[in-house]
């Protein structure tokens, strides 16, 4: 939809008709046909990441049942459970361990740029998206310099609308195969969602969920034309929690979550593609600071401030194994679950605490490594 017809809808809005429509709006029956093939076939029998959990909670429940109602000997019940989980858990599922050309985007800094060193690490080319030339630059050479493999970097603003596409055209332009998707560019903003700039509202959405989602469209179908591939979706503990005062990030984190785990089980009809999401805690990147969040509790807190690269190899481990999501810490996990189980009216309480502002109390310093510095450390 247009500009003009949005305002369009606008205008029937004001004038009190009560209906939003536009000149070009089309009949329900035609909107359905138009474009969106309403044609798949759900697979169930697929030992992948969510039906090996499935099965554990079968059969630990099957084992507390033997026990408690057939008295069955607990040494026995515990037993037929380890051995049936054991080997389900050790070796599956196990797809194959990534390879070929890695886009990031988000690699400028962070967590992203510790991907770029991971990934260049395992022996993969890679194309660095960010804003920052710069900062893209010196992560470009230290990949370069300390890995010997090549990197290209794309300067884009992915917070604007149809940027994924322009990127995608971009670089199957240059005839680039990408077989590995790191969707890692994020933004971040602490604060009254009502004082909000409504721009923000708009850059941080098309960032965190619409460019994440066509980029992983774009490039998810080239993948699974080619019968393998692997995304990795950087989300966060966030999209657990109602979040009084990082309410808008949250909600986009929210998005991002229900997104990759509800299409890990529509890949299950593409045995070859791998999608995970990350989940990272707060992590001690620049990330805080861009999103005024340095005096939050639950930023200032040292005790949670995870380390981006063990972050982000969390993730890369994650994805090797073929897991649909990992936790980057088990205290993010603790948290994000816990906080799940509780009554809503404890979750939105402790939502809001931790993200009370300390009021100069404690602040978190942004990292002090620039990517350039990173040469010797890496
Ligand atoms: N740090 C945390 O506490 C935390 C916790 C949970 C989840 N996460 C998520 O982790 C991801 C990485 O964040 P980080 O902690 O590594 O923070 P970071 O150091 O600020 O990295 C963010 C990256 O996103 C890029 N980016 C931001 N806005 C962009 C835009 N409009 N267009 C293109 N690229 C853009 C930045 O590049 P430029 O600066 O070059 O634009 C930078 O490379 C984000 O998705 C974030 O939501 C972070």
């Amino acid at each position: 939809m247009g500009v003009d017809a949005r305002i369009g809808a606008a205008n029937n809005i004001a004038s009190g008709s009560g209906t939003v429509r536009s000149d070009d709006q089309l009949p329900s029956h035609r909107a359905i046909d138009n474009g969106n093939p309403a044609i798949f076939r759900p697979k169930w029998l697929v030992l992948d990441d969510i039906n090996i959990d499935l099965i554990t909670v079968a059969t630990i429940v099957a084992a507390l049942a033997s026990t408690i109602f057939l008295q069955t000997r607990p040494a026995l019940s515990i037993g037929a459970a380890a051995a049936v989980l054991l080997p389900l858990r050790t070796f599956f599922p196990r797809p194959k361990i990534p390879e070929g050309l890695v886009l990031i985007t988000g690699a400028s800094s962070g967590i992203g740029a510790e991907f770029s060193y991971i990934f260049a690490e395992k022996g993969h080319d890679l194309i660095l998206v960010g804003r920052n030339e710069e900062k893209l630059a010196a992560v470009k050479e230290n990949v370069e310099s300390k890995y010997g493999r090549k990197a290209y970097t794309i300067a884009a603003d992915l917070s604007l609308a149809g940027v994924a596409q322009q990127l995608y055209d971009h670089i199957k332009g240059k005839g680039f195969k990408v077989e590995v998707l790191v969707n890692g560019a994020g933004l971040g903003g602490a604060g009254n969602t009502l004082d909000q700039p409504i721009e923000l509202t708009e850059r941080m959405t098309v960032l965190n969920c619409i460019t994440l989602v066509q980029l992983t469209q774009l490039f998810g179908r080239d993948m699974i034309e080619r019968g393998r591939g692997w995304m990795l979706q950087i989300t966060s503990i966030g999209g657990w929690l109602a979040s009084p005062y990082q309410n808008l990030y949250h909600a986009t984190k929210h998005y991002a979550r229900a997104f990759s785990e509800a299409l890990s089980v529509e890949l299950r009809a593409h045995p070859g593609i791998v999608n995970t999401q990350l989940m990272p805690g707060p992590t001690h990147t620049q990330f805080i600071t861009r999103a005024h969040a340095e005096e939050l509790t639950m930023m200032a807190t040292p005790l949670t401030l995870e380390d981006p690269r063990q972050v982000a190899m969390a993730g890369y481990r994650g994805l090797c194994k073929g897991k649909r999501m990992v936790f980057s810490s088990w205290n993010g996990a603790m948290s994000a679950l816990t906080l799940q189980l509780v009554p809503r009216s404890v979750h939105l309480t402790m939502g809001a605490l931790m993200n009370t502002p300390l009021r100069g109390l404690k602040r978190v310093q942004e990292p002090e490594k620039d990517q350039k510095a990173r040469g010797e450390d890496l």
